[in-house]
């Protein structure tokens, strides 16, 4: 039998690309969704049925009844935050516990995680990040210190290892003399959480998703964040603390490299940040303040404003290396549609050198050099196919494919899911 593939689907920007709608779109064609990153930072925006579903940690797959999702062991978990995500999920009719396979390897977050995020942001004083506050950096901190809890942890001498590992981080925080906080009761529904994860699957996702690869089936490996995010490749420090990129794909999920197929990289016709750090096309005038309002840029998890700019192919193209994007899918074009201009970043300026390669570090004599374009003034939703496209919309993605040297394979017009154009 000829053994299945995985297909990686990664949001090769700042996050927020939309990965939600297209694992939607996609999952028909997989056996297998799973998220191999990240955890309840990530705020995956569905909406199935005319309702609308905010996901964190469960794979965007769920949706279709007849696949099985995984949480690999590349993600970290918070019980408390599951359990609600999850019973939302059960609540609106979708059994999940048959379906829902969860990696014991993926680490814990603990409520004092999420107080030590807030201790080392308030320590950093105006570097701050901009976390989203869901504890990712310190629980990943310490699977690399090699003191974390696993998932796994929670089947055997559970109550012993949280005190440890929670009187740990009580002294850390003592000692950053940050005491002003008050876990009880979210503590009380922590334990409730992990109570309620011991009625799911807890498994050896990495065997179990081999197996499946073995009997021919595909998996589809639902990114989380950005590139740009990503601890090794972003814009360090501003970035989260797990691999968002492919590479994360093989160590999230136990997967070889030889078992990937495509990597879909996903942007919008736009560009977007949430939280601190370096955005060199970021807009302070009205076209950034319109892309905010027409494209609802407002994070799913915080709520915080998005910060909006043009298009980085600067940026895109470090991406698509660091990736090995085979194919492009470019999302919220519509957002554009009333506007006269549109304008892409194709170098950097520095210190009168141009380049067009991601430099080390982003500073602030950094200028971004700008290609224009004639707007498409139109409603992108009136066309059914790609050739139907107005020719000045047309010259926009035929000159980022060009740029960059990937197709543009699918292009997202509107949220619904009927609003996607395949080429
Ligand atoms: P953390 O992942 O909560 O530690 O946050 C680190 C940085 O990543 C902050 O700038 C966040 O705003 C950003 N970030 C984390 N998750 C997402 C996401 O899903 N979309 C966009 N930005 C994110």
């Amino acid at each position: 039998m000829k053994k299945g593939k995985v297909d990686a689907l990664l949001g090769i920007v700042f996050g927020d690309e939309g990965k939600g709608k297209v694992v939607d779109v996609f999952t028909p064609e997989y056996d297998v969704v799973a998220r191999f990153a990240g955890g309840p930072n990530a705020g995956h925006t569905i909406i199935f049925e005319g309702k609308k579903f905010v996901l964190r940690s469960i794979p965007s797959g769920i949706f279709a009844k007849d696949k099985v999702n995984i949480i690999g062991n590349g993600c970290v978990i918070a019980p408390d935050l599951f359990m609600a995500e999850a019973k939302e999920l059960e609540a609106a009719g979708y059994d999940l516990k048959g379906r829902l396979h969860i990696s014991k390897r993926a680490h814990l977050i603990l409520p004092t995680h999420r107080v030590l995020d807030r201790a080392y942001e308030a320590a950093k004083g105006k570097a701050k990040v901009g976390t989203t506050g869901k504890g990712i950096g310190p629980t990943y901190s310490d699977k690399a210190a090699r003191i974390g809890l696993r998932v796994g942890d929670i089947l055997d001498r559970f109550e012993e290892k949280y005190a440890a590992l929670k009187a740990r981080h009580k002294q850390i925080l003592k000692d950053l003399h940050y005491t002003d906080y008050d876990i009880t009761d979210e503590e009380k529904l922590w334990l409730e959480g992990v109570e309620y994860l011991r009625g799911f699957h807890l498994t050896d996702t990495e065997i179990e998703i081999n197996r499946y690869l073995k009997e021919g089936k595909n998996v589809l490996a639902e990114g989380a964040q950005g590139t740009m995010l990503d601890i090794d490749h972003g814009t360090y420090p501003f970035v989260s603390s797990s691999n968002t990129t492919s590479g994360g794909v093989c160590t999230g999920l136990g997967v070889g490299p030889t078992d990937i197929r495509e990597v879909f990289g996903i942007f919008k016709a736009y560009s977007t940040r949430v939280g601190s750090g370096p955005f060199p096309v970021e807009l302070f005038d009205e076209t950034g303040d319109t892309l905010r309002e027409v494209g609802h840029e407002y994070g799913a998890v915080t709520g915080r404003n998005r910060r909006c700019g043009w298009v980085d192919l600067v940026a895109l193209k470090y991406a698509i290396m660091i990736n090995g994007v085979t194919q492009l899918i470019m999302m919220k074009s519509d957002v554009m549609n009333d506007f006269e201009t549109i304008r892409v970043a194709t170098a950097y300026e520095i210190g009168g050198r141009t380049t067009s390669e991601f430099p080390y570090e982003i500073t602030g004599d950094l200028r971004p050099v700008y290609t224009e374009f004639e707007g498409w003034k139109c409603d992108l939703r009136r066309y059914g196919s790609y050739e139907e496209f107005p020719e000045a919309f047309k010259r926009y993605v035929e000159f980022i494919e060009r740029q960059t040297g990937v197709p543009v394979k699918i292009i997202s017009v509107g949220p619904d899911r009927g609003e996607t154009i395949v080429r």
